[in-house]
Protein backbone atom coordinates (compact mmCIF):
# COMPACT_ATOMS: atom_id res chain seq x y z
CA UNK A 1 0.00 0.00 0.00
CA UNK A 2 1.34 3.33 -0.68
CA UNK A 3 1.71 6.57 1.64
CA UNK A 4 -0.91 8.22 0.28
CA UNK A 5 -3.60 5.39 0.43
CA UNK A 6 -2.25 5.15 4.26
CA UNK A 7 -3.43 8.60 4.26
CA UNK A 8 -6.78 8.25 2.32
CA UNK A 9 -7.69 4.99 5.00
CA UNK A 10 -6.93 7.82 7.82
CA UNK A 11 -8.44 10.91 6.37
CA UNK A 12 -11.71 8.07 5.88
CA UNK A 13 -11.72 6.69 9.06
CA UNK A 14 -11.75 10.01 10.89
CA UNK A 15 -14.69 11.84 8.66
CA UNK A 16 -17.00 9.08 10.04
CA UNK A 17 -16.81 11.14 13.21
CA UNK A 18 -18.61 13.95 11.82
CA UNK A 19 -21.89 14.46 12.40
CA UNK A 20 -24.97 16.85 11.06
CA UNK A 21 -24.72 20.49 12.75
CA UNK A 22 -21.25 20.20 13.75
CA UNK A 23 -18.39 22.85 14.07
CA UNK A 24 -15.52 21.60 12.16
CA UNK A 25 -12.03 22.42 12.33
CA UNK A 26 -10.19 21.28 9.19
CA UNK A 27 -6.46 20.80 9.38
CA UNK A 28 -3.92 21.70 6.51
CA UNK A 29 -1.57 19.67 4.09
CA UNK A 30 -1.55 16.38 2.46
CA UNK A 31 -3.37 13.84 4.35
CA UNK A 32 -5.80 16.88 5.41
CA UNK A 33 -6.59 18.03 2.00
CA UNK A 34 -7.93 14.53 1.41
CA UNK A 35 -9.77 14.56 4.48
CA UNK A 36 -11.84 17.53 3.61
CA UNK A 37 -12.09 16.22 -0.21
CA UNK A 38 -14.01 13.64 1.61
CA UNK A 39 -15.96 16.10 3.74
CA UNK A 40 -16.54 17.66 0.92
CA UNK A 41 -18.26 14.66 -0.95
CA UNK A 42 -20.58 14.41 2.42
CA UNK A 43 -21.30 18.08 1.73
CA UNK A 44 -22.87 16.73 -1.56
CA UNK A 45 -24.90 14.46 0.07
CA UNK A 46 -26.47 16.66 2.44
CA UNK A 47 -24.32 16.76 5.72
CA UNK A 48 -24.55 20.04 7.18
CA UNK A 49 -21.63 21.41 8.83
CA UNK A 50 -19.68 24.63 9.12
CA UNK A 51 -15.83 24.47 8.90
CA UNK A 52 -12.75 26.55 10.40
CA UNK A 53 -10.45 26.32 8.13
CA UNK A 54 -6.26 26.34 9.23
CA UNK A 55 -5.10 27.28 6.55
CA UNK A 56 -5.91 30.23 3.32
CA UNK A 57 -5.20 26.89 1.32
CA UNK A 58 -7.25 24.90 3.70
CA UNK A 59 -9.95 27.66 2.93
CA UNK A 60 -9.85 27.81 -0.64
CA UNK A 61 -10.40 23.74 -0.76
CA UNK A 62 -12.73 23.88 1.45
CA UNK A 63 -15.01 26.52 -0.48
CA UNK A 64 -14.33 25.03 -3.72
CA UNK A 65 -15.93 22.11 -2.57
CA UNK A 66 -18.80 23.97 -1.05
CA UNK A 67 -18.46 23.81 2.45
CA UNK A 68 -19.96 26.76 4.63
CA UNK A 69 -16.62 28.55 5.75
CA UNK A 70 -16.49 30.77 8.46
CA UNK A 71 -13.90 32.55 11.03
CA UNK A 72 -12.98 31.61 14.37
CA UNK A 73 -14.97 34.98 15.39
CA UNK A 74 -18.06 33.77 13.90
CA UNK A 75 -18.57 30.30 16.03
CA UNK A 76 -18.58 30.12 19.90
CA UNK A 77 -17.47 25.96 19.59
CA UNK A 78 -15.58 24.24 17.82
CA UNK A 79 -16.98 20.41 17.97
CA UNK A 80 -14.39 18.72 16.43
CA UNK A 81 -10.97 19.49 14.61
CA UNK A 82 -9.35 17.22 12.17
CA UNK A 83 -5.69 17.78 11.56
CA UNK A 84 -2.45 15.92 10.03
CA UNK A 85 0.62 15.47 11.32
CA UNK A 86 4.37 15.49 10.95
CA UNK A 87 5.38 13.10 13.36
CA UNK A 88 3.24 11.28 16.67
CA UNK A 89 4.70 9.68 19.12
CA UNK A 90 3.72 6.77 21.80
CA UNK A 91 2.16 9.54 24.21
CA UNK A 92 0.66 11.01 21.49
CA UNK A 93 2.81 13.92 21.49
CA UNK A 94 3.04 15.62 17.88
CA UNK A 95 5.57 17.66 15.83
CA UNK A 96 3.41 20.06 13.16
CA UNK A 97 4.47 22.50 10.85
CA UNK A 98 5.72 21.08 7.97
CA UNK A 99 3.16 22.69 5.96
CA UNK A 100 3.93 26.36 8.39
CA UNK A 101 0.37 26.15 9.38
CA UNK A 102 0.85 25.10 13.08
CA UNK A 103 -0.10 28.75 14.26
CA UNK A 104 -3.11 28.44 13.43
CA UNK A 105 -3.84 24.80 13.82
CA UNK A 106 -2.72 25.09 17.18
CA UNK A 107 -5.55 27.91 17.59
CA UNK A 108 -7.83 25.92 16.44
CA UNK A 109 -6.82 22.63 17.67
CA UNK A 110 -6.87 24.30 21.42
CA UNK A 111 -10.55 25.53 20.54
CA UNK A 112 -12.40 22.58 19.71
CA UNK A 113 -13.96 19.47 21.88
CA UNK A 114 -11.99 17.05 20.18
CA UNK A 115 -8.81 16.40 18.21
CA UNK A 116 -8.24 14.06 15.64
CA UNK A 117 -5.08 13.53 14.18
CA UNK A 118 -4.80 11.10 11.07
CA UNK A 119 -1.18 10.21 8.98
CA UNK A 120 0.40 7.53 7.36
CA UNK A 121 2.15 4.42 9.29
CA UNK A 122 5.89 6.45 8.76
CA UNK A 123 4.72 9.30 11.11
CA UNK A 124 4.75 6.94 14.20
CA UNK A 125 7.71 7.39 15.85
CA UNK A 126 9.64 5.98 19.24
CA UNK A 127 11.05 9.23 19.74
CA UNK A 128 10.10 12.93 18.07
CA UNK A 129 12.85 15.21 16.97
CA UNK A 130 14.01 13.60 13.24
CA UNK A 131 11.49 16.07 11.67
CA UNK A 132 12.79 19.20 12.04
CA UNK A 133 10.49 21.17 14.44
CA UNK A 134 8.97 24.57 12.79
CA UNK A 135 8.90 27.32 14.98
CA UNK A 136 7.16 30.78 14.00
CA UNK A 137 8.71 33.68 14.54
CA UNK A 138 7.91 37.72 14.09
CA UNK A 139 10.41 38.77 10.94
CA UNK A 140 12.17 41.19 13.47
CA UNK A 141 12.89 38.38 15.99
CA UNK A 142 14.57 35.91 14.00
CA UNK A 143 18.13 36.78 13.21
CA UNK A 144 18.62 37.28 17.25
CA UNK A 145 16.49 33.82 17.95
CA UNK A 146 18.86 31.46 15.94
CA UNK A 147 21.53 31.34 18.34
CA UNK A 148 18.71 30.81 20.92
CA UNK A 149 18.01 27.90 19.24
CA UNK A 150 21.27 27.16 19.01
CA UNK A 151 21.94 26.83 22.76
CA UNK A 152 18.94 24.57 22.96
CA UNK A 153 21.19 22.05 20.87
CA UNK A 154 19.19 22.33 17.46
CA UNK A 155 20.68 23.34 13.94
CA UNK A 156 18.54 26.16 13.28
CA UNK A 157 17.42 27.28 9.76
CA UNK A 158 15.02 30.05 8.39
CA UNK A 159 12.64 28.00 6.16
CA UNK A 160 12.85 29.36 2.21
CA UNK A 161 10.80 29.48 -0.45
CA UNK A 162 13.18 29.66 -3.65
CA UNK A 163 15.10 32.38 -3.16
CA UNK A 164 12.85 34.31 -0.49
CA UNK A 165 11.91 33.16 3.32
CA UNK A 166 8.72 31.53 3.64
CA UNK A 167 5.94 33.61 5.21
CA UNK A 168 3.18 32.15 7.01
CA UNK A 169 -0.66 32.88 6.41
CA UNK A 170 0.38 35.75 9.79
CA UNK A 171 3.15 36.88 7.22
CA UNK A 172 5.73 35.60 9.85
CA UNK A 173 8.80 33.98 9.29
CA UNK A 174 10.01 30.14 10.33
CA UNK A 175 12.65 28.57 11.92
CA UNK A 176 13.36 24.62 11.16
CA UNK A 177 14.90 23.35 14.52
CA UNK A 178 17.45 20.45 13.46
CA UNK A 179 17.34 18.28 17.08
CA UNK A 180 17.55 14.96 16.08
CA UNK A 181 16.31 13.18 19.00
CA UNK A 182 13.95 15.43 21.16
CA UNK A 183 14.64 14.19 24.64
CA UNK A 184 12.53 15.87 27.16
CA UNK A 185 9.54 17.94 24.33
CA UNK A 186 7.33 19.35 27.48
CA UNK A 187 10.67 20.97 28.50
CA UNK A 188 11.61 22.63 24.44
CA UNK A 189 7.77 23.41 24.50
CA UNK A 190 8.12 25.53 27.58
CA UNK A 191 10.94 27.40 26.80
CA UNK A 192 10.41 28.05 23.41
CA UNK A 193 7.03 29.55 24.72
CA UNK A 194 8.52 31.78 26.75
CA UNK A 195 10.84 33.52 24.19
CA UNK A 196 10.38 36.82 22.85
CA UNK A 197 9.74 36.54 19.17
CA UNK A 198 8.95 33.14 19.08
CA UNK A 199 5.02 33.27 17.74
CA UNK A 200 4.08 28.88 18.27
CA UNK A 201 5.81 25.97 17.82
CA UNK A 202 5.18 22.96 16.34
CA UNK A 203 5.18 20.75 19.82
CA UNK A 204 1.17 19.62 20.05
CA UNK A 205 1.48 18.34 23.74
CA UNK A 206 -1.63 17.09 25.60
CA UNK A 207 -4.01 18.16 22.42
CA UNK A 208 -4.63 15.04 20.25
CA UNK A 209 -7.34 13.19 21.61
CA UNK A 210 -7.65 10.15 18.58
CA UNK A 211 -4.65 9.26 16.66
CA UNK A 212 -5.35 7.20 13.27
CA UNK A 213 -2.80 5.94 11.10
CA UNK A 214 -3.30 4.05 8.21
CA UNK A 215 -1.57 1.04 7.98
CA UNK A 216 -1.13 -1.98 5.34
CA UNK A 217 -3.14 -4.09 8.22
CA UNK A 218 -5.50 -1.25 8.20
CA UNK A 219 -6.48 2.11 10.32
CA UNK A 220 -5.17 1.91 13.71
CA UNK A 221 -6.31 3.72 16.44
CA UNK A 222 -5.07 5.60 19.37
CA UNK A 223 -6.43 6.79 21.97
CA UNK A 224 -5.86 9.50 24.43
CA UNK A 225 -6.32 7.98 28.15
CA UNK A 226 -8.73 9.89 30.28
C1 LIG B 1 0.95 21.72 8.33
C2 LIG B 1 0.98 20.50 9.14
C3 LIG B 1 0.61 19.23 8.46
O1 LIG B 1 -0.47 18.66 9.11
C4 LIG B 1 1.79 18.31 8.50
O2 LIG B 1 2.90 18.99 7.89
C5 LIG B 1 1.54 17.00 7.79
O3 LIG B 1 1.41 17.23 6.42
P1 LIG B 1 1.14 16.07 5.39
O4 LIG B 1 -0.21 15.53 5.69
O5 LIG B 1 1.22 16.75 4.04
O6 LIG B 1 2.23 15.04 5.57
O7 LIG B 1 1.27 20.49 10.30
O8 LIG B 1 1.40 22.82 9.06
Amino acid sequence: MTEDEQKQMAAAAAVEHIKDGMVVGLGTGSTAAKMVDLVGARVKDGLDIIAVPTSEATAAQARGLGIKVVGLDEVSVIDLTIDGTDEVDPQMRLIKGGGGAHLREKIVASLSDKMIVIAENKKMVDQLGAFKLPVEVIPFASGALLPKMEALGAEPAIRMNGDEPFRTDENNLIIDCAFGKIEDPEAIALTLSLMPGVVEHGLFIDMADLVLIGTDEGVKSFEKAE
